[in-house]
C-alpha cells in the first residue's frame, strides 16, 4: 500500500471514530457544558410523555425501580413517617432510594430522580438521627448564624441517607398561636423569620456572589431546599389549618412574603404552595401569586412544587373534577405536584390538557426547565446514586452538641424567684434531695414534637435515641444529689419529702398539623394537676414543652420559676446545662405570651396589646461557661 493510500484511510478512519463519537455524544451529559445549554439539549429530546414526568412527585410506598422506569418520575417523596422498615439505618434509606434512582437511570435519557423530605427539625423521620428543637425555639435563639450550623449538620444527615431534597425551611408567620403549625415557625415577627432564612445557605450552601437569586447546590454533601408554604400559611382566620388568610397587599408583603424574598436571593432551590387560601382563592390555583409574583416580580427561577394532594384541594367537594385541579393548579404556575399516590390519574389528566390545548406547551416547558434547572446545578446528572460514605453523620457526638447547644441557646427563663433579690435559678447541682415530676421530664416523644419518626409524633422513650431532661439532670447534679422522679406524684408523696425543690416538666402531647389546631390553649391533665400538686409545697421550677405559648396565667402565682423549653428535640442535656447554672439563660421570646386565650389573634405591634410577657421577654442569668 502506498504512503497515501494508508493516509487516506487513516484519514477515514478518524473521521469515521469522531462521527461515531459524535452520534454518541449527548450534550445534557456534559459536565463541562453551560447548563442553559445542557438544558437545552436534553429539552430537545424528550418527548411529551418524559416531560411531564418530570412533573410529578411520588410517595416511596407507591414507587419502585419498574415505575419510576415506565413512568419517566421525576421525584419521590417521603411522607411524614414514610420509612424503608422500622429503626432503618442509614444503608437501608441510601439501599431503598438507591433502587428508586437506578429505575430512572434505566430509562432512555437516564435523567436522574429526586427525592424529597421533610428534615424541618434534623433528618426528622430517621431513626437515631440528630433532633434540633422545632423551629419556634430556635427563633427564641435570636441566632441566625447557629440555625445556618444547622441546616448545614441536617444536610449532612439527610445525605447519610441517600436524600437530595428537604421540605425546608417553613418560613411562614405564625400570626395565631391557636394553628396547629406554630411550632413550625421561628415567630410572630417577620423579621426574625427573614434572619433566619440563613438556615438556607446552611442547606444548599453558599451562593456565589455573582449568581444572587439563580438556584444553588453545592454539591454532594449539601441538600436543595424548600421555602414553604408560599403564601400566608400563618395568617389564617383563628389559625384554622389550612384555612383563608384575609390580608391587604401591603400587609401581605410586609408579614407573610418576608422570608421569601431572602429565600429567593439566598438561591432557595424550591418553593411549596400552601394549602391555604388567599383573600378566598386556593394558593394552588393563584396564577397571579405564583407566576405572577413569585417568579415574574422575584423572578425566582427554581421549582414550584405543590403540597401533598395539595391541588386536589381544590376542588374537594367537586368529586371527580381532578382534570380541573390540574388545569388550575398547572395553568397557575406550579411545576412539579407532590401527587403523591394516584399518579397514573394524574398523568393522563394532564397529558389530555396538553394534547387538547387547556395547557399550554409553554407551561410544560417552563415547569421542566425549572426542574432540570435545578437537578443540573446539584450535580445529581454527574453523582445521582448515593453510598454509605456519609452514614457516620447520622446522629454523630458533633450534631448533638450542636443541637445541644441550640437547646441551651432556646430556653426563655419567665420567671425566677419573687423578685430579682432572690431567685431560683440557677438551681444548686448538690443539694440533698430533689423531685422531678411530670408528664414530660422522661419522655423523648414529648420533647421532640410532632414531625418525629412518625408524622404526628410518637410520645414514650421508645421511639428514637437521645436524652431526656430526666437524665440529664442526673448527669449533671452532684453525684451526692439525691434525684427522685415520680411522674405524677399524690400530694401526701411530695408532703413527706423535703425535697430542697422540684423541677416539673409538663407540656402539650405531640400533634402535625391541623391535629394541633386548638382553641383553648390549655395543657392537657395531668399536667396542671401535678404542677398544682407540687408546686404548692415545694420551691418549684415548672419547665413548659410545648410548641407555643399557653394558658399558664392562672398557675403563674403558684409557680416560682418558670422555663418555656419549646420543643427542644432529642438533646435534653441542653435544658439542664442551663437549670444548673453551667450556661446562662439567653433566650427571648419569639412570640407574645397571652393572657387568656380571648386576647387572641395579639402581636407584637398591635395597637391593643396586653400580653402576659411581651415578645422578646426573656429574663438572664449568668453561666460559668
Ligand atoms: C405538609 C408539608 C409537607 C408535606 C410532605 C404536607 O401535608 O403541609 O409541610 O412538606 O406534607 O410531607
Ligand atoms: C403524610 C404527611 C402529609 C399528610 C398530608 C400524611 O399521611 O404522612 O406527610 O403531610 O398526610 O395530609
Amino acid at each position: 500500500m502506498g504512503k497515501e493510500l494508508r493516509f487516506l484511510i487513516g484519514i477515514v478512519v478518524v473521521c469515521g471514530c469522531v462521527l461515531v463519537a459524535n452520534a454518541d455524544y449527548m450534550l445534557y451529559k456534559d459536565p463541562s457544558k453551560p447548563i442553559g445549554r445542557r438544558i437545552k439539549d436534553l429539552m430537545g429530546r424528550m418527548s411529551l410523555e418524559e416531560k411531564i414526568g418530570q412533573m410529578v412527585q411520588i410517595e416511596r410506598q407507591v414507587s419502585s425501580f419498574e415505575v419510576m422506569k415506565k413512568y419517566y418520575i421525576g421525584s419521590v417523596l417521603s411522607g411524614g413517617g414514610s420509612v424503608p422498615k422500622e429503626n432503618a439505618s442509614a444503608q437501608d434509606w441510601v439501599d431503598m432510594v438507591n433502587d428508586f434512582q437506578k429505575g430512572s437511570l434505566a430509562t432512555r435519557l437516564g435523567i436522574p430522580m429526586i427525592y424529597g423530605i421533610d428534615a424541618v427539625h434534623g433528618q426528622n423521620n430517621v431513626y437515631k438521627a440528630t433532633i434540633f428543637p422545632h423551629n419556634v425555639g430556635l427563633g427564641a435563639t435570636r441566632d441566625p448564624q447557629l440555625v445556618r450550623r444547622i441546616g448545614a449538620a441536617t444536610a449532612l444527615e439527610v445525605r447519610a441517607t441517600g436524600i437530595q431534597y428537604v421540605f425546608a425551611p417553613c418560613i411562614a408567620v405564625c400570626r395565631d398561636p391557636r394553628w396547629g403549625r406554630c411550632y413550625e415557625s421561628y415567630s410572630e415577627d417577620p423579621e426574625i423569620v427573614r434572619a433566619m432564612t440563613e438556615i438556607i445557605p446552611g442547606l444548599q450552601g453558599e451562593i456565589p456572589p455573582n449568581s444572587l437569586g439563580v438556584p444553588f447546590v453545592a454539591g454532594k454533601e449539601k441538600v436543595a431546599a424548600c421555602a414553604k408554604h408560599y403564601v400566608g400559611d400563618g395568617g389564617t382566620i383563628k389559625g384554622i389549618n389550612e384555612n383563608n388568610t384575609l390580608i391587604d397587599w401591603h400587609g401581605l408583603l410586609s408579614i407573610h412574603m418576608a422570608g421569601y424574598y431572602n429565600s429567593v436571593i439566598k438561591g432557595v432551590a424550591t418553593v411549596m404552595v400552601s394549602y391555604s387560601s388567599l383573600n378566598g382563592v386556593k394558593m394552588h390555583a393563584h396564577q397571579q401569586m405564583i407566576t405572577g409574583f413569585l417568579k415574574k416580580t422575584l423572578r425566582f427561577r427554581g421549582f414550584v412544587i405543590s403540597d401533598y394532594m395539595g391541588i386536589d384541594k381544590i376542588t374537594p367537594t367537586m368529586h371527580g373534577n381532578y382534570t380541573y385541579s390540574i388545569l388550575h393548579s398547572i395553568n397557575a404556575g406550579i411545576d412539579m405536584v407532590m401527587v403523591p399516590n394516584n399518579y397514573t390519574e394524574f398523568i393522563d389528566g394532564l397529558t389530555f390538557l396538553v394534547k387538547n390545548n387547556f395547557v399550554p406547551m409553554s407551561r410544560i416547558d417552563d415547569a421542566v426547565k425549572r426542574i432540570l434547572r435545578v437537578k443540573f446545578v446539584m450535580g445529581l446528572f454527574e453523582n445521582p446514586l448515593a453510598d454509605y460514605s456519609m452514614a457516620n453523620y447520622l446522629g454523630s457526638k458533633e450534631h448533638r452538641e450542636l443541637a445541644r447547644e441550640a437547646v441551651r441557646k432556646s430556653l426563655v427563663l419567665l420567671k425566677n424567684g419573687a423578685n430579682a433579690d432572690e431567685p431560683v435559678l440557677p438551681l444548686p447541682k448538690k443539694t440533698s434531695r430533689i423531685l422531678v415530676a411530670g408528664t414530660h421530664a422522661d419522655n423523648i416523644g414529648n420533647q421532640n414534637g410532632g414531625w418525629t419518626i412518625t408524622w404526628q409524633g410518637v410520645p414514650g422513650n421508645n421511639c428514637t435515641v437521645g436524652t431526656t431532661i430526666l437524665s440529664a439532670i442526673r448527669n449533671t447534679v452532684d453525684p451526692k444529689t439525691e434525684v427522685a422522679f415520680k411522674e405524677n406524684p399524690d400530694v401526701e408523696y411530695v408532703k413527706s419529702n423535703e425535697f430542697s425543690h422540684a423541677i416539673v416538666v409538663v407540656g402539650e402531647t405531640t400533634y402535625a398539623e391541623g391535629y394541633g389546631d386548638s382553641l383553648n390553649l390549655t395543657i392537657p391533665e395531668p399536667g396542671p394537676t401535678i404542677l398544682t400538686n407540687v408546686c404548692a409545697y415545694v420551691k418549684c421550677v415548672v419547665v413548659l414543652i410545648t410548641g407555643r405559648p399557653v394558658v399558664i396565667q392562672p398557675y403563674l402565682p403558684q409557680i416560682d420559676a418558670l422555663v418555656a423549653a419549646w420543643l427542644p428535640g432529642t438533646e435534653g442535656q441542653g435544658v439542664a446545662d442551663v437549670l444548673f447554672g453551667d450556661f446562662g439563660f439567653s433566650g427571648k421570646l419569639p412570640r407574645t405570651w397571652f393572657k387568656t386565650v380571648d386576647q387572641l389573634p395579639m402581636n407584637v405591634g398591635d395597637p391593643h396589646y396586653d400580653p402576659l410577657f411581651p415578645f422578646g421577654f426573656g429574663l438572664e442569668t449568668e453561666g460559668i461557661n
